[in-house]
């Protein structure tokens, strides 16, 4: 209990995260900080190569991680992602959704199918997350929730419908879960972060002009790093974050503002 008697949750050492993309560029980064926190993480990732290496290097520090190859595409695979999880750590008290895909087309290019696999990625999967673990959190009265946005959903995307739409949606998921589940002490906060040096955006063009694009364009005078963005997470999980629910923070040196 804090000086002035209230009560503040955050994460505690022992607690377990999941943290879904935890073998890409932020997913990494948050569970290497999450990991120093004390937490056990859980790596969701379909890339088990990557996966695994996240676990590897959380472990050589020291901390708690566990691999769980998953396709968040594919509602069954989730269902068995979550029970094997479960058997391992039991319920989370945070939750990261952060995986993500990308798929690049202009609207006449881009097929229902790519923009239906981009939604059931980017958001249907942090709604089957949030639904699924959310009863946990509530009925023990603590709980973070962080969903991973995009200045997309606030600017559109040339060539990428798909993926604005779905960063869109998760700004609002969040309000909505913050909203009903406040009275729960189940907190949910979006990061919008800015262009870094991920595979991602790598996708798109090569690490020189990334580099020079962020240098050129970002107020701040690069482009972002997955460590940025673990800083912004670690607060968002912990308690000095206890009375900050359905926020969108955007941690982009400057680029876009946001309010
Ligand atoms: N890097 C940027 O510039 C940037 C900017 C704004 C927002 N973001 C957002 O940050 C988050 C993390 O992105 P990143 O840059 O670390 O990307 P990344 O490509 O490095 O990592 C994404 C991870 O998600 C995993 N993944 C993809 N499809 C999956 C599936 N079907 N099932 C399970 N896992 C799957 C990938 O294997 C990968 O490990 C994403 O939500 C992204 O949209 C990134």
């Amino acid at each position: 209990m804090s000086e002035d008697g209230i009560v503040r949750d955050g994460l505690l050492p022992g607690d377990h995260v999941i943290v879904t993309g935890g073998g890409g560029g932020f997913g990494r980064s948050f569970s290497r900080r999450f990991a120093k926190m004390g937490a056990k993480v859980s790596v969701w990732d379909l890339n088990q190569e990557s996966g695994d290496e996240t676990v590897r290097l959380v472990r050589d520090a020291g901390g708690e991680a566990t691999f769980f190859r998953v396709d968040l595409s594919s509602g069954p695979d989730i269902e068995r992602a979550v029970n094997a999880t479960l058997q391992v750590y039991g319920s989370p008290y945070g939750l990261v959704n952060n995986a993500s895909i990308y798929p690049r087309g202009s609207l006449l290019d881009m097929s229902v199918a790519t923009f239906e696999k981009t939604l059931s990625v980017n958001i249907t999967a942090p709604f089957h997350l949030i639904h699924t673990f959310g009863s946990a959190m509530i009925a023990a009265r603590r709980g973070v929730i962080i969903n991973i946005a995009s200045g997309r959903a606030l600017e559109g995307a040339v060539n990428g419908a798909n993926y604005a739409c779905s960063k869109a949606a998760i700004l609002n998921l969040t309000k909505t879960v913050a909203l009903e589940w406040a009275k729960h002490n189940v907190r949910c906060n979006t990061i919008i972060p800015g262009v870094s040096f991920t595979a991602q955006p790598l996708e798109n063009t090569t690490p020189e002009e990334l580099i020079a694009r962020g240098a050129a364009r970002i107020p701040l005078g690069r482009i972002g790093y997955p460590e940025d963005v673990a800083g912004l997470g670690a607060f968002l999980m912990s308690a000095d974050a206890a009375y900050m629910t359905g926020q969108a923070v955007a941690m982009n040196g400057g680029m876009i503002l946001v309010s």
